[in-house]
């Protein structure tokens, strides 16, 4: 019987942590367009109501991809080769790597998100249903590093290397945060074996009337997924945001190509925490989030600025998401 390893790479309740994540929210609250990373959407509560936002007929982009995963795995598994490291970018759940192991026969699979505690139960079950197939999984804020223990890529070592990140997560980034991004995931890839590469998930450009419901829904669960993080701000630097205050706006700019969410003042507030307030006025907000939506040829090109050959994209009957198979080597 096997059994999966953990690693944490960074603390995120350490003192120094929790003083870091204070510092960076209150900067953010007190710039003149007052800012907070989507990152702080997703505590406990946070997680769920993002889980529900996926449910929803407005959000197109889970199951659109799911659509084509399903549909093309056998063509973009037969570009893949076999018994590769799968590293799982934001896993989470791990739900849709798993929907790969056979296909692509994965000898390895390594799941990473901001806390390990959130892989420790789901990766426990999956190695009992699978194996055969070594697990690790890593803890580990990839958005500004995607350095693995030296000991797992000693494990890895001479495998095929696949990073796979769904989701159209990227879209949180700016395109040249993105670039970066890639690009070290392209330097992960090319420490394999030869024929690695990304697998990645991104929701298109496409009209206002499609996109703004999927960020803006019926039921309000987004609007709760965005007000949340006022909680959770609470929580975490002791502020007193009343949620009953605020409004959640979500738009596309097609000028920046993203949708952006913001939470703005119903009436004029104050919000307090240890040693800072900061007044808001009616109508002033907060950004909260920014989801970019790009054009097959605009991803293309971002992929090869990060050093991969050019992707075989696959979309769905509408063009309305598209999932990217992109070799790290160009050879
Ligand atoms: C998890 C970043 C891909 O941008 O569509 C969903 C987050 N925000 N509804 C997205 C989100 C509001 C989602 N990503």
């Amino acid at each position: 019987m096997t059994t999966p390893q953990f690693y944490q790479l960074h603390n995120a309740n350490s003192p120094a942590q929790q003083a870091a994540i204070r510092s960076e929210l209150t900067e953010g609250l007190l710039l003149p367009q007052a800012t907070v990373s989507p990152k702080y959407l997703y505590d406990a509560l946070g997680s769920r109501l993002f889980d529900a936002i996926t449910e929803l007929p407005e959000y197109y982009p889970t199951r659109t991809e799911g659509a084509i995963l399903a549909q093309q795995l056998p063509q973009i598994a037969q570009q893949i080769p076999k018994g590769a490291a799968l590293i799982d970018l934001g896993a989470g759940s791990c739900e849709k790597a798993a929907r790969l192991f056979e296909a692509l026969q994965i000898a390895h699979y390594i799941p990473v998100d901001i806390s390990v505690e959130y892989l420790r139960h789901t990766v426990q079950r999956l190695q009992r249903e699978h194996p055969q197939i070594r697990m690790s999984g890593v803890g580990l804020d990839f958005s500004s590093s995607l350095a693995l223990p030296p000991e797992l890529m000693a494990q890895i070592s001479g495998r095929p290397v696949v990073v796979f990140y769904p989701g159209s997560s990227i879209g949180n980034f700016a395109p040249d945060e993105a670039r970066a991004l890639l690009s070290r995931a392209h330097a992960l890839c090319a420490t394999g074996g030869a024929g690695g590469g990304l697998l990645i998930g991104v929701d298109l450009v496409k009209p206002s009337e499609i996109l703004e419901p999927a960020y803006d829904d019926a039921l309000g669960v987004t609007a709760s997924f965005n007000l949340n993080m006022l909680l959770n701000i609470n929580n975490l630097i002791g502020s007193d945001f009343a949620p009953q205050d605020w409004q959640h706006i979500a738009f596309f700019d097609a000028k920046l190509s993203r949708i952006e969410m913001h939470l703005q003042a119903k009436r004029d507030v104050t919000v307090q925490w240890p040693g800072h307030s900061r007044a808001f006025k009616r109508g002033e907000d907060i950004h909260t989030e920014n989801s970019y939506k790009w054009t097959l040829p605009g991803f293309a090109e971002l992929l090869q600025s990060a050093g991969f050959a050019a992707p075989k994209s696959y979309t769905d009957a509408k063009d309305w998401f598209s999932v990217h198979w992109a070799r790290a080597s160009v050879a």
